[in-house]
Parts: structure tokens; C-alpha cells; sequence
């Protein structure tokens, strides 16, 4: 691979710092690196390969030059510059919401979809990190077994919804434990000993804006339009790594050991299933990991192909900074 000229968008927030511990980890030949978030950070300093680097503004005159800009600063920045870079000639690997379900816009998880990689205007969108997971276990039971229905109660973490909400989580414990009242202002009750039926705002059908997302973006990511998929988004007090317990009909009978060989198979997923050693995906594992982990396989004993798995990963790693990369490397080889 040649070394590039990469931007980093949002390069002091959870991701875009992930990305930067994961271009390092894995030796991406960045040339020259620009490092941009809003105000409130410029001028800071960011180390990358022992190196400290100051943060800029970000402005539209920032991608002058840029080969493959990361964009990790929330869906606003990304609708008011990804255009922008993307004219100026920068590849956009969109970590936000802005374009993930835009109808010419590539939503991709390399080891799903990469023939997608060769159909984007300049913008590749990385999926929510939930999907990502959830995708990645699904993709090759679908490939085997056609999917005909998918419901899935997802436990995540804080650190989904950035810095600010992981302080926050963190100022809550400490308060809970020396007495003190507890304020929120990100999530909207108490996170800490506590779960939050609610990823971002309701929309009119009843869901959360999180929720329509792991459905639409499931369905693209499958490339199954019709695909039901039903969702409901819970936050547990967590810091790293989200949770699903994921229940799927197939229209093709898979048995359990052909489950678990179809996922011991796949690309980017790890089975941990042992029930008599007490031994499925936890949290706590998962945590800087890069793998999805799968367990629990079981049959749904109230319906012929129905089957139930608990799928964990690191939110901040394959969920986002990771897949970005993965995308970089992918069309830069
Ligand atoms: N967290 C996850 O698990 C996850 C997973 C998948 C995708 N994503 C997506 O990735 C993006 C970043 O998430 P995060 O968790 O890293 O958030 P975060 O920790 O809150 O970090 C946000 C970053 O964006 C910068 N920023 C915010 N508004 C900006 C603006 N108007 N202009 C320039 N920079 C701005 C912040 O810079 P300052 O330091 O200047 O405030 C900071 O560097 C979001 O779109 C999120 O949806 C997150």
C-alpha cells in the first residue's frame, strides 16, 4: 500500500481516537496525517506513532490534498463537509448516520459486502455499530438459510453515544456511591443501576430513532429489502462493548452445529458456545477486541426454524474505527 495523506474528523472523540490506536496497530502507511474536530479542540495535541500532532479546525479548505478522510464528529459535521471533501478529492469513510441509508451511497462492512466498495461517488458509509455486529452474525445463516424474520433486544453500552455520555455514566456512579444526586443530560434518566429502553429520539411509530436505524441499515447491509426485522435498543449501565440477544426464522432448516460451523466460518466472527463450561460472549471480553463473538445457539423450542444467539462486540473497534480501516485497506490494496 501506498502512504497516504489521511484526515481524521472528530480525532479527539472515542472513535476517531480508535481509529488512530487501530491505523497504528496494524502499520496503515499514513504519509501525512490531519487531525480536525470543532473549535472547542482546536490547537490541542493528539499523539499518533509517538508523534504529537495539533488538532485544526475543521473547514472546508482542510481536504486540500487529502487522499481518505475518516469522518467520526456526528451526523451534522458529516452533512455539512463530507460533500465537500469528497468534491475536493478525499475518499469519505462516513462513521455517522448522514448517509448510511442515502439510495447512492455504499453502506458496507467488508467481510458482508465489499463488491459495494466499487459503486461509491466518493462516500462509503459505515454502518451503526449494533449493525455491524448483528450483520455480521446474520450474513452467513442468511447466505445458507434465507432469513425470514429477525428480532433483536440489544443491551449496549454508553460509550455508543460518545465521550460526553461515557463521563456522564461515570459521574453517575460516583455520585450513586457517595450519596449525591445524580443528573443526566445526555441519556435522558440515570444510566448508572439502571437500564434505558432508548437509543435517541422517538419517531411517530413508537421506536427510537436507533432502533429504525438497526432495521433499515440490516436490511441494506443484507441486501434483503424486505427482510422483517424487528428491534427494540436498551442501554445498560456499560461502559464498552454492545450486546444482542438476537432471534431469527430461517426458511431453510439450520440445526445448531450447522449454525455454529456456518459462524465458526465466518470472516470477523468468533463462536464462544459452551454451555456446559458456562462459556458465551461477555462484555468484559469483548472490550478491545476485534472479533464479533456468537453464543448461546440454541433452537427456539416454540417454532420449527426458529433459533436464538447472543452476539457481542466492541462498539468502538469493529463497530466503527475498525471497519473504517478495514474499508481503507480494502480499496487502497
Ligand atoms: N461510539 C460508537 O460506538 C460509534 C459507533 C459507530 C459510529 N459512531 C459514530 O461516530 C461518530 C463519532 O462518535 P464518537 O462516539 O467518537 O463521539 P464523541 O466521542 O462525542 O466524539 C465526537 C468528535 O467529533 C468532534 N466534533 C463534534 N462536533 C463537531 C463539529 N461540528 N465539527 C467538527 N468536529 C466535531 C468532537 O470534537 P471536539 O473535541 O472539538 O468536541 C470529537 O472529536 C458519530 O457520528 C457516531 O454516530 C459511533
Amino acid at each position: 500500500m501506498e502512504a497516504c495523506h489521511l484526515a481524521v474528523v472528530g480525532a479527539t472523540g472515542l472513535v476517531g481516537q480508535e481509529v488512530l490506536r487501530i491505523l497504528e496497530e496494524r502499520g496503515f502507511p499514513v504519509g501525512t496525517l490531519t487531525l480536525l474536530a470543532s473549535d472547542r479542540s482546536a490547537g490541542s495535541r493528539v499523539e499518533f506513532l509517538s508523534r504529537s500532532t495539533v488538532v485544526r479546525e475543521l473547514s472546508k479548505e482542510a481536504f486540500d490534498e487529502v487522499d481518505t478522510a475518516i469522518f467520526a464528529a456526528g451526523a451534522e459535521a458529516s452533512h455539512d463537509y463530507a460533500r465537500q471533501a469528497a468534491q475536493a478529492g478525499a475518499l469519505v469513510l462516513d462513521c455517522s448516520s448522514a448517509f448510511r441509508l442515502h439510495p447512492h451511497v455504499p453502506l458496507c462492512v467488508p467481510e458482508i459486502n465489499p463488491e459495494v466498495l466499487q459503486r461509491h461517488h466518493g462516500i462509503i458509509a459505515i454502518p451503526h455499530g449494533m449493525t455491524t455486529q448483528l450483520a455480521l452474525a446474520l450474513a452467513p445463516l442468511h447466505a445458507e438459510a434465507t432469513l425470514a424474520r429477525v428480532v433483536v433486544s440489544t443491551y449496549q453500552a454508553a460509550s455508543g453515544r460518545g465521550r460526553h455520555a461515557v463521563r456522564e455514566f461515570d459521574q453517575q456512579l460516583r455520585d450513586l456511591l457517595n450519596f449525591r444526586p445524580v443528573e443526566a443530560e445526555i441519556f435522558p434518566h440515570q444510566l448508572a443501576f439502571n437500564c434505558l429502553p432508548q437509543g435517541g429520539a422517538f419517531v411517530d411509530n413508537g421506536h427510537c430513532e436507533e432502533e429504525m436505524a438497526l432495521m433499515d441499515e440490516t436490511r441494506k447491509l443484507l441486501a434483503a429489502p424486505d427482510l422483517p426485522v424487528s428491534a427494540t435498543v436498551v442501554y445498560v449501565p456499560l461502559a464498552h462493548s454492545h450486546s444482542a440477544s438476537v432471534y431469527i426464522e430461517t426458511e431453510r432448516t439450520l440445526s445448531v452445529p450447522q449454525v455454529r460451523d456456518l459462524l465458526e466460518q465466518a470472516p470477523g466472527v468468533e463462536v464462544e458456545d459452551d454451555c456446559r463450561e458456562q462459556e458465551y460472549p461477555l462484555a468484559i471480553h469483548a472490550n478491545g477486541r476485534d472479533e464479533v463473538f456468537v453464543g448461546r445457539i440454541r433452537a427456539d423450542l416454540s417454532i420449527p426454524n426458529g433459533l436464538h444467539l447472543w452476539v457481542v462486540a466492541d462498539n468502538l473497534r469493529k463497530g466503527a474505527a475498525l471497519n473504517a480501516v478495514q474499508i481503507a485497506e480494502h480499496l487502497a490494496s
